[in-house]
């Protein structure tokens, strides 16, 4: 096996599959095992701003201050708040007793606020990393361009300020101006981006005539995306790492990412669908002998040999199809 040790947003790892935070992640003892089958580090399951303030909330609410009183709402809001902190931080603390690779903590947030002080206890539990899921819909008439993107980069500066482990950020693909929100999160201290969150799918049942959810789980076909974006990111800003995340399936998919500039790659889906002692082994091994095939001992020899060049730039800015319309 060749030598498949990559850097990633400061964090020294074995080879450069990462596991994607989901319930994949959610106990010690999985965690565990994906280290043993191959993984170089675990996103753990995300803590939600929202699970955490709308839990307490409506545990507040439906505390009757006529009876308590209002401070026992306050008591009972506290408590709630704290018991789901709690066992966040249990799990953080637990996986690292039987963990030897790094640990990302991760926290979907959508604002900066009280959620940035519990920051400060992850980085106790242990977490070496914390990857934040940052995510808004832009769907008011009342927010300017912009505004979203402000909001994303407060949001890593507060945090960045208040913890010392690395700071990444996860986008999803919405996002307006990519690059220039990514350069500046860059300068306001994080140190890697992971391109792309999968969105919960939205879909209609038109017998029922009602919402549902689409496919829960990403196909291989979700990965182009997250190349283009990584090899014009990774051509472009130069203090913060790229992980491909989003149809990363093979060993083929984990070479395309890293020639794009990855530094590693967050699979997920696929290990819904194989085992991971299956997949993961595969992808190391078929890394290895793409490398041995073309030359290369060290991962930093081909990381981001494809990555956006002036020369190289209209493929990634290809989008319509023209050739075809005129086919
Ligand atoms: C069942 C499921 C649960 C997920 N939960 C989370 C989560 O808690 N936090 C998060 O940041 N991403 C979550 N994701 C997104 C994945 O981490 C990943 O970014 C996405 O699925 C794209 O990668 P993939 O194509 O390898 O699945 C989840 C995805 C799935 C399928």
């Amino acid at each position: 096996m060749k030598n498949l040790q990559t850097e990633y947003a400061g964090l020294k790892l074995k080879n450069p599959i990462v596991i994607s935070s989901s319930s994949l992640t959610n106990t010690a003892e999985k965690n565990f095992k994906l280290e043993q089958e191959g993984a170089s580090a675990v996103v753990l399951k995300s803590i939600f701003e929202e699970q955490i303030l709308l839990q307490a909330q409506k545990e507040a609410a439906a505390m009757d201050s006529s009876v308590y009183g209002a401070e026992g709402g306050d008591y009972l809001f506290e408590y709630v708040k704290n018991h789901t902190l709690n066992e966040y931080l249990k799990l953080i603390a637990d996986t690292k007793k039987v963990c030897t690779i790094p640990v990302i903590a991760s926290i979907n947030c959508y604002s900066s606020g009280s959620w940035t002080e519990f920051a400060k206890q992850i980085e106790n539990a242990g977490a070496d990393a914390i990857e934040l899921n940052i995510m808004m819909l832009p769907t008011s008439k009342d927010v300017a361009f912009k505004e979203y993107e402000m909001r994303f980069i407060q949001i890593v500066d507060d945090l960045c300020k208040a913890v010392k482990i690395p700071v990444t950020v996860k986008l999803a693909n919405n996002v307006g101006s990519l690059v220039y929100l990514v350069n500046a999160l860059a300068g306001h201290g994080a140190k890697g981006v992971v391109l792309f969150n999968k969105l919960y799918p939205f879909d209609v049942d038109i017998e029922k005539m009602s919402y549902t959810a689409g496919e829960i789980t990403g196909h291989n076909s979700d990965l182009s995306n997250g190349l283009r974006w990584a090899g014009i990111i990774s051509g472009s800003v130069k203090d913060i790492d790229c992980a491909v995340s989003g149809g990363v399936h093979t060993a083929e998919d984990v070479v395309k990412a890293i020639l794009c500039g990855s530094s590693a790659v967050e699979i997920c889906s696929v290990l819904y669908k194989e085992k991971a002692e299956t997949v993961i082994p595969q992808m190391l091994e078929g890394l290895s002998k793409w490398m041995e095939a073309k030359g290369y001992n060290t991962i930093d020899e081909f990381k981001g040999k494809l990555s956006a060049t002036d020369e190289s730039i209209s493929f990634f800015e290809r989008t319509q199809f023209l050739k075809y319309y005129h086919g």
